[in-house]
This record gives structure tokens, C-alpha cells and sequence, in this order.
């Protein structure tokens, strides 16, 4: 071989390890992003929130390193933006560049292309990109409430939610978890409405509608996080507060008082939390999820405020995530397992460590019972821990798998391996992927490393892969159980085999998780008439306790009992958690006639009050049945 064939060679040999190989193992396919080329480091953001238009308006700016030095293209994601105008830094100044906006893919958005300058040494640590932009009305990331959505029924408001691939539905970005960027911002808001973001947040309102951030530490995009409105602050302790419309203020900070304790023994297992101060945002109730971990301010459903403390698991949850998803966090959204799963993991040891094993063991059985309800319904190939989602989005492949089989299998190292090695294996994973991404296969590499090679014989390489790789649960698997059930189930049969009646069991003593085994576990021959009884001695129906209201209420759907019809549509009217909705919806299209009706009916007065995440999970069901929301 000549000199040249070898150039030749080792030219094309470099760029298909550069370009081929790097693709295959690392690509996040949600991102049109070339962020494998060129990084961004840090975001400006500069925004007006103008709820007249719903829109946000303004500029963002990235401060950008080239990793492939030959790359002249900045490539970000966008979905429904307006460009106005972009311009380019070099160092020294500023001029106006060209840009292109790609045509829109369904799932992934519009790829935005903007062409820099070729690469000079001079410039090479100080180029930036500004662009000036506005997000639209229909933005998939943000939520435009009207005063009557509100707690206080006064004022306007708006929240973002960026997980999984919203982020770019309010701001041009490299939206991909695989990346992080520092940033700051200054919003502008009307004068008698406040903003606040997952960054440094002043408690103190200045009332003239300008407000800075700072988030010092590196967030992937979907963290980054803004909400807008009557919103005031109470502290609770040293670290923690409420951030909530007046009238929800006193409660919430009730509620969640525990907040610190959690923190405490959170880092007594795996570590010092690196954020600062935790707060949390109280969200009117359309907010679609349960609670997000966007980092220093967690956002929060009001639907978990029950008066006793029995569903602030969510709070340990979302806490638990500024270890596992904040700090060490999945690398595409094909991972999301190593989030969810370590984070239910987590949640379930600070329940322990705050509230003592039994509450802890009845929210596992709880959560696996719905896991082992759920495995069945679902396309088997989406029980996978690691999941294909590629050409999905993946707001539609979401479920419960990768949170409660994940912690199934880290349960089952637990069991292996014992606390005191797990521990501090996960103390040590914690630390050494602080503020990286993660993904599968260099987890698997990771934890043959430091646990399966270096405590021989309790695990091997193919078991875990195959908790990993393989649909449903490993035959093994951990199954957790609460003697505390156990009670309630003999008491259950004792009344079902007319042993003793309905008002002589102990329900007085009975915790919120001791009714929804209860409710969740009547046979399925249960009769309307024990059903009505059940109501009438203990108020079912009626109950403030949102979680139970809805197992109770499916429960009645699927028995046919309209006596419940009224307080299900208050419920469905009033709550937009998709958790707790499309369970209901679903029920509902699944029976007869009058119950499609009252689906039907519900819907169309209920579906503007929606997040568009849980409109189009419901359209969507509607679609499935072929019935028109007409
Ligand atoms: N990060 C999730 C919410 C999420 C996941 C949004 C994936 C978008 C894509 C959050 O931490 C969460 O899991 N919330 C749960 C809490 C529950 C498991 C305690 C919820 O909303 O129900
Ligand atoms: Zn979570």
C-alpha cells in the first residue's frame, strides 16, 4: 500500500468511528440537534410573557464551543416558533446571520440550521448566537390558564412543562438530556404577576414585573423551567418554601413541612444535595402530571394536598430526582428507566427513613399491584426497561414500567447484595455521573465494574440484562408486601363471607393506603348492592382524598353505578392530572351507551380546561373507539 491509500484509510476509518459508531451508540433520536459537533454551554434568555397573545416573546442567546472544529452550521430544535432574526458574535462584534427552518417532523419539530462563519482561533472561546423569536399560543411546553383555571380566579397564568421534547416549543435549543447548559434570564411580566424558574429565586417580590435568574449548575433542557401568576412564597425551613397562589399557601406549607426531613435523609444515604434550596411550585389542577423535578423548585400538583400528609410520596419523588435524573440523568429518553426507576427507588428510602417501613411497604405492594394491572395491557415489547422509541414520541410510549419495574430491579440488588454494598454503590454511581449524562449500555458496563465483579456470585451480567432487555418481570422478582394489607384483606373476606358487618371493621385507623388496597382489591363479582352499601356507611363517593375518589370512582364505572355520575364529572371538570383522568376516561368508552354519552359530554366541556399533553392522550382514546368528541 502507498502513503496515500493508508492517508486514505485511516481518513475514512477516523470518520466512521467519528461519525458512524458515535451515532449508533450515542444518538438521541428526539434531538435534530448537531450536538455531537458543536455544544452549547450556556443560555441567555430575555423573555416578555404577554398572556394577551399567549405568547413568550424576546431572544435567547447561546454561548456555543465547537467540538468539530470544520462545523459551520448550528443546528437546534424548535417546534411552532416564530424566528424573527438571528445574529452571530465572533469576540468582538456582532452581525446578522443566515438561517434556515427546516420542515416540520411530527414528532421532532422543526430543525433549526444557522450558518456561522468559518472557525479563526481568535474567536474560537467567545462565539455566541442570538436569536429573537417568539413561541406561539399552541406551544406544546407551555399551559396559558385563564383567571377562572386559577385557584383565586383573578389572574392569568402560565407554566412550562419541558419533559420529554417541550423545551423547544417555547425556546430554539439542543434539546437533548444528553447536553446541559448553565443559564440565566430576565423575564418581564405584567406589574401584579410574578415569575419564577428552576433557578436562584428571589422570595421576595419586587412587584414592578422584572425578574432575574441564575441557574449555576449545568440542567439538560427539559429542566429548564418558568411559570407565571399571582404566585406568593412561604418559607418552610432552612432550605425549603411553597411557592402558591394566597388561598393555597397555608395548606400546602402544611402538608409538605417534611419536606426538610426528606432532604436530610436523602443525603444521609447517597449524598449532599448540590442544589441550594429546594421550593415548591403549587400549580392549578390541569397541570398533566403528578409533579416535576424541575431542579431548586419542583412543580406540584394542588390534587396531592389531602390534610394528611398520606400522598406527599410525590414530594420524595420529585426530591428524589435532584439525585437521579438531575443530577446523573438519562442520556435520550430511550433511558428514561435510569430516571424513573432509580427515582422510585429513592422516593420508597426517604418514605422508609421519614415514615417507617410499613408505610413504605404498602406504597410498593400499591405500586406493583397497579404495575402487574397495567404489564398486561400493554404492547409487550413497552415492558422492556430499555425501551425502542425511536420514530415515537414519546409522550405517547410514557408508563409505568420503567418506574416501578426499575425499582423492582434495584430492589432485587438490594435484596442481592444487601443495603450496607448496595448503598454505597449508589452513593458512588450518584457521585461518579454528577452533572453527566447516562445511558443503558454504559450503566450495564458501570455496575459490572463496581458491583458485579467485585462482590462475585450473587448476580450475574446475563441476570441483569435480562431485568434490562427482556419484556415483563424476571420470574424472581422481588415481591414486595405489607402485613398492614394483609389485615384488611382477611377483614375484607371476613365481611364478604358475612363474617362480620360492613361497620364493624377498624376503618377508622384505616390510612389512605389501607383504602385504596381495600377499594383496588374488592372481587370483580363485588354486587351494585355492596357497592351502595360500601357509599353509604363510609362517604366514598364524597371523599377529598383524591386518589381514593378515583379508585373508587373506576371501580363504580366499571359496575355500572351512575349514582357516582355527578361527583365523576365534577372530578373530570376539575382535575387535568392524566394519571387520574384517562383511567376514568377509558372506563368510561369501554361500557355502554349512557356511559359513552356521559364520556362524550364530559369531554366537551372538560377539554379546553386540558393540558394539551392530556388532550391528546384522551383524543386519542376517542379516536381508538371511533366515537367523535362532536
Ligand atoms: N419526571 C416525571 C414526569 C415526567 C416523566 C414528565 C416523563 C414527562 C416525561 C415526574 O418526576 C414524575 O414521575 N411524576 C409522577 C410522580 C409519581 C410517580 C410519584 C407523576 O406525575 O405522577
Ligand atoms: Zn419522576
Amino acid at each position: 500500500m502507498n502513503k496515500i491509500t493508508i492517508h486514505l484509510l485511516a481518513f475514512f476509518l477516523a470518520f466512521f468511528i467519528n461519525h458512524v459508531v458515535a451515532l449508533e451508540l450515542n444518538e438521541d433520536w428526539h434531538t435534530q440537534s448537531n450536538y455531537q459537533q458543536i455544544k452549547t454551554t450556556h443560555v441567555k434568555l430575555n423573555l416578555t410573557v404577554d398572556f394577551g397573545s399567549k405568547q413568550l416573546k424576546g431572544s435567547i442567546e447561546h454561548a456555543i464551543t465547537r467540538v468539530n472544529k470544520n462545523t459551520n452550521q448550528l443546528m437546534l430544535d424548535t417546534r411552532d416558533l416564530e424566528i424573527h432574526k438571528i445574529e452571530y458574535y465572533n469576540g468582538k462584534y456582532w452581525s446578522r446571520t443566515e438561517y434556515k427552518l427546516a420542515e416540520k417532523d411530527e414528532i421532532r419539530g422543526s430543525q433549526l440550521i444557522i450558518e456561522l462563519p468559518k472557525l479563526i482561533k481568535t474567536n474560537s472561546h467567545h462565539e455566541r448566537v442570538r436569536i429573537f423569536y417568539n413561541s406561539q399560543p399552541n406551544s406544546t411546553g407551555l399551559q396559558w390558564l385563564k383567571p377562572a383555571q386559577t385557584a383565586g380566579k383573578q389572574h392569568p397564568f402560565v407554566y412550562s412543562q419541558s419533559q420529554a421534547i417541550h423545551a423547544r416549543s417555547w425556546m430554539p435549543i439542543q434539546d437533548t438530556p444528553s447536553m446541559r447548559v448553565t443559564y440565566n434570564a430576565t423575564i418581564k411580566t405584567p406589574s401584579n404577576l410574578r415569575a419564577v424558574m428552576s433557578a436562584v429565586n428571589n422570595p421576595i417580590w419586587n412587584q414592578e414585573g422584572f425578574y432575574n435568574f441564575e441557574m449555576p449548575q449545568p440542567i439538560p433542557a427539559y429542566l429548564i423551567a418558568i411559570a407565571a401568576g399571582n404566585i406568593h412564597y412561604k418559607k418552610m425551613s432552612r432550605q425549603t418554601g411553597v411557592y402558591a397562589e394566597p388561598s393555597l399557601l397555608n395548606v400546602a406549607a402544611k402538608e409538605f413541612d417534611d419536606t426538610q426531613s426528606m432532604i436530610e435523609a436523602t443525603e444521609a444515604l447517597y449524598g449532599p444535595y448540590l442544589w441550594g434550596k429546594y421550593d415548591l411550585l403549587i400549580l392549578p389542577p390541569s397541570f398533566p402530571y403528578g409533579g416535576m423535578e424541575n431542579p431548586r423548585l419542583s412543580f406540584i400538583t394542588p390534587t396531592i394536598i389531602a390534610g394528611d400528609k398520606s400522598l406527599v410520596n410525590l414530594i420524595a419523588h420529585e426530591l428524589a430526582h435532584s439525585w437521579s435524573g438531575n443530577l446523573v440523568t438519562n442520556a435520550s429518553w430511550r433511558d428514561l428507566w435510569l430516571n424513573e426507576g432509580f427515582t422510585s427507588y429513592v422516593e420508597n428510602r426517604i418514605m422508609e427513613a421519614v415514615y417507617g417501613k410499613n408505610r413504605a411497604s404498602m406504597e410498593q405492594t400499591l405500586s406493583v399491584q397497579a404495575l402487574q394491572a397495567k404489564m398486561p395491557q400493554l404492547p409487550v415489547l413497552d415492558t422492556r426497561l430499555h425501551v425502542e422509541i425511536k420514530n415515537r414520541d414519546p409522550d405517547d410510549a410514557f408508563s409505568i414500567v420503567p418506574y416501578t419495574k426499575g425499582m423492582l430491579f434495584l430492589m432485587s440488588l438490594e435484596q442481592k447484595f444487601g443495603r450496607k454494598i448496595f448503598d454505597k454503590f449508589l452513593r458512588g454511581y450518584f457521585a461518579d455521573f454528577a452533572f453527566k449524562s447516562i445511558d443503558t449500555h454504559h450503566f450495564i458496563e458501570y455496575i459490572n465494574d463496581n458491583l458485579v465483579k467485585k462482590y462475585p456470585n450473587k448476580i450475574t451480567l446475563e441476570q441483569i440484562k435480562e431485568w434490562i432487555n427482556e419484556p415483563l418481570l424476571p420470574v424472581n422478582a422481588p415481591k414486595p408486601s405489607s402485613n398492614a394489607f394483609t389485615l384488611v384483606q382477611n377483614l375484607m373476606d371476613n365481611w364478604l363471607t358475612d363474617k362480620v358487618q360492613l361497620n364493624e371493621l377498624p376503618t377508622q385507623k384505616w390510612s389512605t393506603h389501607e383504602w385504596l388496597y381495600f377499594i383496588n382489591n374488592l372481587p370483580k363479582d363485588v354486587s351494585l348492592n355492596q357497592l351502595k352499601l360500601l357509599d353509604s356507611t363510609f362517604q366514598l363517593t364524597q371523599s377529598t382524598n383524591n386518589e381514593i375518589a378515583h379508585a373508587w370512582l373506576l371501580l363504580n364505572i366499571k359496575k355500572n353505578n351512575p349514582a357516582i355520575n355527578q361527583r365523576l364529572r365534577e372530578y373530570m371538570m376539575t382535575i387535568g392530572r392524566r394519571k387520574l383522568i384517562v383511567p376514568l376516561y377509558k372506563s368510561l368508552l369501554n361500557s355502554h351507551t349512557n356511559n359513552i354519552t356521559l364520556a362524550k359530554f364530559t369531554y366537551k366541556q372538560a377539554r379546553a380546561g386540558y393540558h394539551s399533553l392530556a388532550q391528546r392522550t384522551i383524543d386519542k382514546l376517542f379516536d381508538e373507539k371511533k366515537i367523535s368528541t362532536e
